[in-house]
């Protein structure tokens, strides 16, 4: 059962697709609190009490004792001190003796999400602009509850099946001989692959839907070469367009009036990767209908997916606060600098990036109002999505498109998937990354995982290994990088045999991966769940943070820390251990319910069948298309034994 209740004018963000009446009775469950146009939900919470939900956000998969801000951040250290990454998914489930439901605050300005924080008792979640419609969800259990809510927010985003493969991509690639080169390195080793990303680089002075033609002088030849090799390339799109004479896209933009603008009704000018740019009003129809037409562009070529990057939006600096730094620069500029001075010259500078005085000087037009970008800032990056995905269906309905972007809200899982960001090459980001899957399920994102080997800082080969070991069950399998990292192809590293056995037990598995995929996405399911969903009543389960249930039958367990050769884990029930060295070598381990030291060396990975189920096994292939889904093997463990 799902109820609504409004406050104050809620602005349509196209989360939700079902009309729901709004009650007139009070929110249940919180202490409501309207105060300067601001909307206050207060909660106790009972010692045991567990908080899931808040999709794409920080911290464990129990949201409980931190606090969170929606508000899409272009934020490349996720530390733990942080509120706010790129997406806002603003769902919570509570559950605990007394209580189980979810709630949906579709909101599209800044959330604040105290869950215990400031009083580890009292959950209080603050709507800063006070427009909004909160849903209250209630079913049986935390998958009914999930269930529900995507019932209302609508079917999930299909990629196509190749998108399953694994991904290469880098910031640098930057021509033709450098993109064949990467694959060449990957079959002539016999390393599986079905995409290879181009980051910004291929672009002409970062100007979207542009690229260099001097480095790809005939892309369409590329595109042909790589497809009868079974590789897709797949194109980065940012969200700011080059401020640029001559140049179609900002031509076009500007003539028909398409890009967002100050009060005083000229363009706003924001700078990103190519310098000023401006920034497309994705929240008009007719804006979406054009910027989703240019990708025809590079579909023309060959282009079957793309990455729509910087769409929180980001800003490096704007035209006012870029003058306000220059200003207190000058005004420093021949003093002694002391402990305040020296701090506010460098503060000046830093604080023109993502700067909130730059988020309130510009408007968008929704269905004929002028809002100010503030009030609906998170909605930006979804729109974006819901652009592309709709210049995809019109370019071709027939086919399924590839596409996934940073920025999120929800009801982009409709359109698209999403990448987590950029994550670092730190260990600690392997098991938060774990822990953001099931959160993502549940907001109906299921097409997602993160940047492979750690986008920011070095990677590690032993890091690479172990993180290649989680990304095989993630839908999005992408190794991505920093410019100016230590490389990190799986070629690179003298242990990439290891490494490519990792990959094989992917394409052994994918058969079973894309059906509980498909399964999860037509039923409103999910691919990953914590173990609280399916364990409710057993106390243990329900507080584990570095196991996730995959699909209807399995549970899985990554190594995550250095050095390792093995970790703990706790079976809820009776599972099959299966330990993947790959896809054809591996040793299966019937285990009863219980705690568990497992021993995994470095080259070695886990995966758990439930009791009384069974996981296909397809034999190696070095792409999707190779993979013969007809002849499978069976693993699991049955009343009549081990079946291999
Ligand atoms: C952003 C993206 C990252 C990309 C870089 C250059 O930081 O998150 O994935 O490589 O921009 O385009």
């Amino acid at each position: 059962m799902i109820r609504r209740y409004d406050f104050g004018s809620p602005i349509h963000t196209g989360a939700v697709v079902r009309e729901l009446p709004v009650e007139n009775a009070a929110v249940p469950f919180f202490a409501t609190e309207v105060k300067d146009s601001q909307v206050r939900f207060t909660i106790h919470m009972d010692a045991d009490d567990l908080v899931f939900g808040l999709g794409e956000s920080l911290r464990g998969i129990n949201k409980r004792g931190h606090l969170y801000r929606a508000w899409n951040s272009d934020d490349f250290s996720h530390t733990e001190n942080k509120a706010s990454i790129y997406a806002s998914h603003n769902l919570l489930l509570f559950s605990g003796k007394e209580k189980l439901f979810g709630v949906y605050f579709d909101d599209p300005g800044a959330m604040e999400f105290d869950l215990g924080y400031t009083r580890g008792d009292t959950a209080v979640i603050t709507s800063e602009n006070g427009d909004l419609s909160v849903y209250i969800i209630e079913a049986d259990s935390l998958t009914a509850i999930c269930k529900e809510f995507r019932g209302l927010i609508g079917r999930s985003y299909l990629p196509p099946k190749w998108a399953f493969g694994y991904i290469q991509s880098r910031w640098g690639y930057s021509s033709d001989p450098e993109v064949r080169n990467v694959v060449k390195e990957h079959r002539d080793r016999h390393i599986p692959l079905d995409g290879v990303c181009m980051d910004i680089d291929y672009m002409v002075d970062y100007k979207d839907f542009s690229w260099n033609k001097e480095a790809f002088p005939d892309l369409k030849q590329l595109c042909t070469d790589m497809k009868e090799e079974n590789i897709r390339l797949i194109p980065i799109i940012d969200a700011g367009v080059k401020q640029l004479e001559g140049y179609d896209t900002c031509d076009v933009g500007l003539e028909k009036d398409y890009f967002v603008k100050k009060a005083d009704g000229k363009p706003f000018v924001g700078a990103v990767w190519p310098g000023r740019s401006y920034f497309p009003d994705f929240l008009r129809e007719d804006v979406r209908t054009w910027f989703g037409g240019e990708y025809s562009k590079l579909m023309d070529e060959g282009i079957e997916g793309f990455w729509n990057d910087m769409n929180e939006p980001a800003l490096f600096y704007s035209e006012e606060s870029i003058a306000e730094a220059f200003a207190v620069a000058d005004k420093l500029r021949n003093e002694n600098l002391d402990i305040h001075s020296a701090f506010a010259l460098k503060d000046a500078f830093n604080g023109t990036a993502n700067n909130m005085e730059d988020y309130r000087r510009f408007y968008h037009e929704v269905d004929g109002q002028t809002i100010r970008h503030d009030k609906i800032h998170n909605l930006y990056g979804a729109y974006m999505t819901r652009a592309a995905a709709e210049g995809f269906r019109r370019y071709d309905s027939s086919k399924r498109f590839l596409l996934f972007s940073r920025a999120s809200f929800v009801g982009a899982h409709r359109y698209g998937g999403v990448w987590q960001g950029d994550n670092s090459s730190w260990w600690s980001h392997i098991k938060l990354n774990l822990q953001m899957l099931p959160s993502l399920n549940m907001c109906g994102f299921l097409y997602s995982g993160a940047d492979l080997g750690g986008f920011s800082c070095n990677t590690t080969e032993d890091l690479m290994l172990r993180w290649l070991q989680l990304g095989v069950f993630s839908p999005l399998m992408r190794n991505h990088s920093a410019d100016h990292t230590r490389e990190q192809e799986v070629y690179r590293f003298a242990n990439w045999e290891d490494m490519r056995d990792i990959l094989t037990v992917r394409y052994g598995l994918l058969p079973y991966l894309y059906s509980e995929f498909m399964k999860a996405a037509l039923s409103d399911g999910m691919y990953f769940r914590p173990l609280a969903f399916d364990y409710p009543t057993d106390d243990v389960a329900c507080r584990v943070e570095d196991q996730v249930m995959l699909g209807s039958d399995c549970m899985i367990a990554p190594v995550y820390e250095q050095n390792a050769r093995g970790r703990h884990v706790y079976l809820p029930e009776d599972m099959l251990m299966v330990r993947f060295r790959s896809a054809t070598d591996y040793d299966l381990t019937p285990m009863e319910a219980g705690h568990y030291w497992i021993e995994l060396a470095l080259n070695e990975m886990p995966l758990f069948i439930r009791r009384g189920h069974v996981v296909p096994l397809a034999k190696p292939a070095e792409y999707v298309e190779g993979i013969d889904f007809t002849d499978l093997r069976l693993l699991g463990w049955l009343d009549e034994g081990v079946t291999t």
